[in-house]
């Protein structure tokens, strides 16, 4: 999809489970909406009802869906959150930050459960036109402290997908590496070991580096 750029910025956070994105999502919509930036923030799977229905079938509800399915479900969810509030809040000079995009789709279904990045993005292509966000923000964090966050956050009660064993994770966090080495423009990369504060500031010198606003 091409984009007017002196239109509103989509800003994705990406990163595997434990990274603190949900937190640096909300602390970077909140610094945004300080300077006097109208910034919606929104999460996948989900944004939507539609999207929300679907993130309930993904990874709680019923049986689990095969790969294939999978895949096809993320898609949908993405393509219904884009046409209805990704896409029209940047038309209409918005800033978007929205926690994971079609690159955990790509990290997750493609590298984890193994289908080709080509067909990934091949149903990005036919679901959302193929919308690229203008910064992902890649938050890593090292295996240890991303598996004790997340036993500190969900105890037992982690979704069917956070739930995947480790060698899996391995491969999800290998795959975001791998993106990012590919397309260093289009990805920061952020160390998130530190504290909640020190990933934050990591993030918004990031965002100022990319020039976009006066801070
Ligand atoms: P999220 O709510 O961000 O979970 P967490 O806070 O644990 O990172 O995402 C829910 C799960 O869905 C997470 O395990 C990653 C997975 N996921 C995919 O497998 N593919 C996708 O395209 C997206 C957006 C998420």
């Amino acid at each position: 999809m091409t984009r007017d750029r002196t239109l509103g910025r989509f800003i994705a956070l990406e990163g595997g489970e434990g990274a603190g994105k949900s937190t640096q999502a909300r602390l970077l919509c909140d610094a945004l909406v300080a300077r006097g930036i109208d910034t919606v923030l929104t999460r996948e799977p989900g944004g939507t009802r539609l999207a929300e229905a679907i993130r309930a079938l993904l990874l709680t509800d019923g049986d689990a869906p095969d790969l294939r399915t999978e895949a096809l479900l993320f898609a949908a969810a993405r393509a219904d959150h884009v046409s209805r509030l990704i896409a029209p809040a940047l038309a209409a000079g918005k800033w978007v930050v929205c926690d994971r995009f079609v690159d955990s789709s790509r990290a997750y279904q493609g590298g984890g459960g193994g289908l080709p990045d080509a067909d990934i993005l091949a149903l990005h292509r036919i679901g959302s036109e193929a919308l690229l966000p203008d910064l992902t923000v890649l938050i890593e964090v090292d295996p240890q402290i991303s598996a004790q966050r997340t036993a500190a956050r969900d105890g037992d009660a982690t979704d069917r997908i956070g739930g995947r064993d480790t060698q899996y994770h391995a491969r999800v966090d290998s795959a975001f590496d791998g993106f990012a080495r590919v397309e260093p423009g289009r990805f920061a990369r952020i160390d998130g070991n530190g504290t909640p504060q020190e990933t934050h500031a990591a993030i918004m010198a990031a965002i100022d580096a990319a020039g976009w606003v006066q801070s």
